[in-house]
């Protein structure tokens, strides 16, 4: 099978499509998927750079957390053959990347793929939107509380933003670019801005903050700060206002996924597609990446 892997770091020139072994013999209690799409995370760029640095996996390794496809061996856990699935895999903490024709994974990391939706525009949501919910969840926003999202126009802000506004969280945004503030405003921002200083006299029940803003001053005393920029460091101590505060790791959940599926079906989350690039395109589809300015997930089909 293809698998896309590095054996040493750098830019996007280490990448390498090669011809490797399938998975062993499944373990107990995981499925085998054939990988359709998967799409490129900011910690795919950062791993392939060694940016990650301790806790990275051993050299040769294949890249990829995000991965949408069809159950090719349900191993006795009851997924069958043909099913449309989604999930995504702790490539960091378990070296078992995405980006292989086939991949063997936990039955619980997976859920049934929104059938409304293609499984390229599914491969946009397992990280982003594992991160995004786990981290509402942490940050416990209820219907009414004012909610702030930095970097809300990037895929983890993006679906943050509609899922708390489908939660009737009061939501308003830092975004980086003028062109960002139309997505926001439609997907239901009450206030959007590109300047953090007109955050100067608003304070929040809950800060999201994607990107390490940093914006603590926002937080209203006794409420939740919690970032998701771990190449930002801590968030500084904030318990003598009250307020606490996190770095949120995502973690493999397949409930998650399929809380994610649904709500797709119900209308509720729309995932967006910048790019498709095909396996063999994936020094051109990091090149992309890298660039940045997008506008939605770059996405790999296979
Ligand atoms: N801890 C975890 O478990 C976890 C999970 C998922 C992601 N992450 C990390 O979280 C970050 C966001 O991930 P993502 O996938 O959402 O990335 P993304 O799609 O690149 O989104 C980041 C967003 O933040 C914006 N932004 C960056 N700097 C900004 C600034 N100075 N002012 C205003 N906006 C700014 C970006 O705008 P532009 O498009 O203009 O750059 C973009 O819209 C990444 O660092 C990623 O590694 C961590």
């Amino acid at each position: 099978m293809r698998a896309i892997r590095i054996n040493r770091f750098g830019g996007p020139e280490v990448l390498q499509v090669l011809d490797v072994a399938g998975p062993a013999e499944l373990g107990a209690g995981e499925v085998l998927v054939r990988t359709v799409a998967t799409s490129i995370n900011p910690v795919d760029a950062k791993t392939r750079e060694g940016a990650i640095g301790e806790g990275t996996p051993p050299l040769p390794m294949t890249l990829g957390w995000d991965l949408a496809g069809i159950v090719v061996d349900g191993g006795g856990t009851g997924r069958q053959v043909g099913e449309r699935v989604l999930a995504m895999s702790h490539q960091l903490g378990t070296g078992r990347g995405t980006w292989a024709d086939l991949v063997a994974l936990p039955a619980d990391a997976l859920a049934t793929a929104p059938a409304a939706i293609s499984l390229t525009e599914a491969a946009t949501l397992p990280l982003p939107g594992l991160s995004a919910l786990q981290t509402l969840d942490w940050l416990a926003v209820s219907a009414g509380e004012r909610l702030l999202i930095t970097g809300a126009a990037g895929a983890v802000g993006g679906l943050a933003l509609q899922l708390a506004v489908a939660r009737n969280v009061r939501v308003d945004v830092l975004v980086s670019r003028e062109e960002q503030l139309g997505f926001v405003r439609e997907h239901g921002a009450d206030f959007a801005t590109t300047d953090r200083a007109d955050l100067k006299d608003r304070h929040y029940d809950a800060v999201f903050d994607t990107f390490g803003a940093l914006v603590t001053d926002a937080v209203a005393d006794h409420g939740r700060y919690a970032s998701i920029a771990t190449q930002a460091g801590p968030v500084p101590d904030l318990s003598a206002r009250g307020v606490r505060t996190t770095v949120n790791q995502v973690r493999e959940d397949g409930k998650g996924l399929s809380e994610l599926s649904r709500l797709v079906e119900e209308g509720v989350l729309t995932p967006r597609v910048d790019s498709a690039f095909a396996v063999r395109e994936i020094r051109a589809a990091h090149e992309h990446f890298g660039r940045g300015g997008l506008n939605g997930k770059v996405t790999i089909t296979f």
